[in-house]
């Protein structure tokens, strides 16, 4: 049996892809590339603004008409879409099959299921999950950069969010799963971890058998530097109100703690901050900004944005636009507030601000952005990277792409080196986006 999947939101979806595959695999399926050789047709929705859901249901459609050709096709839909829309999605022509984040292990049976009698639907929500045992199929192609989540869940109570809702309560996995995971990584020839969580900083493990034997972020962190200093770690996402000088020192003492910290703001006004139950203050975040400049000097720091949340007058919008010129982000995820049915704001608050004004205010925030981008990479033209290979450039064969430890993109002649190589490269030129270097 085949099974061809496809994956939509965030770094933890595709994480989970990876377990699926690993479970169906156990049960006997290969995973195929192409719509047409798939027995098994899966799509890993997100839930986070409506575009993302309208991106989905758009490829349904083009499962039922794969279906209409190849009746004995299975389509499930997994992830959080899965999970907010439960029987509605079922009543969709293509979907056999509707299985929420937690219900994975139950695929296999799942999927018999629906060839003997129908379709089927598993959202049950758990507590425990991890999935802690389950050692991912890796899709990346290249092999030298790879994501464990260390954590499932979110229990912040942003008032915008959905995630909340169709991940459930924070779960965070036992460490030694982790840094087993991580190991098989290295041997398996991967030179950079990718921790996940949706607050790493709240990650926090105690022993059932002891509860002296605990935990927290900074901690997890240390202990999977240590496994190899040449293998690069990253995380993501920090959260403002938890993250810790603990965190800070612990990169500032392990140089493979890679120099990136993606540190969500979503706005510079205390007033929408309050409403959007984010539990800091303008003058908290820039705190934790002065206290990363100075602990870590070559940090990057990047940030989560959005503009026209329910009530943001000009002022706020204005103050958000300040607090981006303040912090001068090397880069930005910025978005429009769309309203999620169930969430806090969505039951409290009027989504008031026209289309237009959201458009307008987003694209200002998108070109005060760019000319930061542009100028914290021109402070990089002339300086040298160590830049960890990741494969052949986008635009041509001849060159590489790889990352420096501030998460820039490098572009580069690749005269020999290969995918999973550290080399050092000077910068020559720059777009806001790329570093055009050379290898000395
Ligand atoms: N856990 C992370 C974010 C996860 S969602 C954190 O707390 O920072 C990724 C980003 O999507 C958020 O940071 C936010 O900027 C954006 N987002 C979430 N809900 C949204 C909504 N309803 N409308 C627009 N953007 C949203
Ligand atoms: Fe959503 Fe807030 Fe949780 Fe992030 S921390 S996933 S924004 S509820
Ligand atoms: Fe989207 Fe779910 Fe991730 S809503 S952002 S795929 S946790």
């Amino acid at each position: 049996m085949n099974v061809f999947i496809e994956t939509y939101g965030c770094q933890m979806n595709v994480n989970d892809s990876e377990v699926v595959l690993a479970i169906l695999q156990r049960a006997g399926y290969a995973r195929c590339e192409k719509l047409e050789d798939a027995d098994l047709i899966l799509v890993n929705t997100c839930s986070v603004r409506d575009n993302a859901e309208q991106r989905v249901l758009g490829r349904l459609d083009v499962f039922r008409q794969e279906k209409k050709r190849r009746r004995e096709v299975v389509v499930g839909v997994l992830g959080c879409m899965a999970q907010r829309l439960k029987e509605k999605l079922l009543e969709h022509p293509a979907v056999d099959l509707v299985a929420g984040p937690d219900a994975y292990r139950d695929l296999p049976r799942l999927v018999e299921a629906v060839r003997v009698s129908g379709k089927q639907l598993d959202t049950i929500l758990s507590h425990e999950e991890t999935y802690a045992d389950i050692a991912p199929v890796r899709m990346d192609r290249s092999g030298v950069t790879a994501f464990i989540s260390i954590m499932r869940g979110c229990n912040n109570v942003c008032s915008y969010c959905i995630v909340p809702f169709v991940r459930g309560a924070e779960r965070s996995r036992d460490p030694r799963t982790i840094v087993r995971e991580a190991k098989a990584l290295i041997a398996d020839g991967y030179k950079e971890i990718n921790l996940l969580g949706q607050n790493v900083d709240s990650y926090r493990w105690v022993n059932p058998d002891d509860p002296e034997d605990c935990l927290d972020f900074a901690g997890l962190l240390e202990q999977v530097a240590c496994i190899d200093p040449r293998v690069r770690v990253r995380f993501a996402t920090s959260h403002p109100k938890d993250m810790g000088d603990k965190v800070l020192y612990t990169m500032a003492r392990h140089e493979n703690i890679c120099r990136h910290i993606h540190l969500p703001v979503q706005s510079g006004s205390d007033v929408m901050l309050e409403k959007m139950r984010r539990k800091y203050t303008r003058t908290h975040y820039l705190e934790r900004i002065a206290r990363i400049r100075e602990i870590l000097p070559d940090c990057a720091v990047t940030t989560d944005v959005i503009a026209g949340f329910c009530g943001e007058t000009d002022a706020d919008h204005a103050a958000t636009l300040s607090l981006f010129r303040e912090v001068r982000y090397d880069g930005a995820f910025m978005f429009q507030y769309s309203e999620r049915p169930g969430t806090l704001a969505s039951r409290h608050y009027p989504d008031d601000v026209p289309a237009a004004v959201k458009t307008a205010r987003l694209n200002e925030i998108i070109a005060l952005q760019n000319e930061a981008s542009l100028e914290s990479n021109q402070k990089c033209v002339g300086r040298c990277f160590e830049v960890l290979i990741e494969g052949p450039s986008k635009r041509s064969e001849t060159e590489l792409m790889g990352r420096t430890s501030q998460n820039k993109t490098c572009v580069f002649p690749a005269e020999g080196h290969r995918a999973g190589e550290y080399v050092t490269v000077r910068v020559l030129s720059c777009t806001s986006a790329t570093l055009r270097c050379e290898i000395v």
